[in-house]
């Protein structure tokens, strides 16, 4: 073998094995706490279907009906994110805070899209808000 295709070989499998590592900072969690927090999480993935599906259907205010009552600033109580928050290192607390103002943000641009028909400014809303979910999930685990 080449000198240089070595060189590549190693290169490759060197930065596979960097970029692999998991890098996530672990947050230690009671357990209840934990399993609280994941089915939180299921329902937010629920949640992003359920918005789509009504917007490739043009129902907006159903789309932001969900999207304010369990994404945005009126979920906090049913989520416990008073209580979730002060296990959270604070970084990931402000992560959850901006996820549920971009999700209140996107229900207001999106019952704007009803009247204008424009859905571009209700998409970019809601990337925001799946923005958050990418910061989150690229900082922290919790298993
Ligand atoms: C403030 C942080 C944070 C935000 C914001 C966040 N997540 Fe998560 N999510 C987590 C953590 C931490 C885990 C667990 C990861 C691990 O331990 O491997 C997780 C796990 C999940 C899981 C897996 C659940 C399971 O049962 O295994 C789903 C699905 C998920 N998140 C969806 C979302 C969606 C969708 C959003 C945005 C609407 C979102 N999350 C926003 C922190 C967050």
């Amino acid at each position: 073998m080449k000198i240089f295709t070595r060189l590549l070989i190693f290169l490759l499998a060197f930065s596979t094995t960097v970029l692999a590592k998991d890098t996530r900072i672990k947050v230690e969690l009671p357990q209840m706490m934990r399993e609280h927090m994941m089915s939180n999480m299921r329902g937010h993935l629920q949640s992003l279907e359920a918005i789509t599906r009504h917007l490739s259907r043009h129902e907006y205010d159903q789309a932001a009906d969900v999207a304010e009552k369990t994404l945005g600033m009126s979920s906090l109580d049913t989520h416990g994110a008073s209580h979730l928050g002060k296990f959270m290192p604070a970084e990931m607390g402000r992560i959850g805070q901006q996820m549920h103002r971009a999700a209140s943000r996107f229900a207001v641009a999106t019952r704007d899209a009803e009247i204008d028909g424009g859905l571009n400014k209700a998409f970019a809303a809601l990337s925001d808000v799946m923005q958050q979910c990418l910061a989150c999930h690229a900082a922290y685990r919790v298993h």
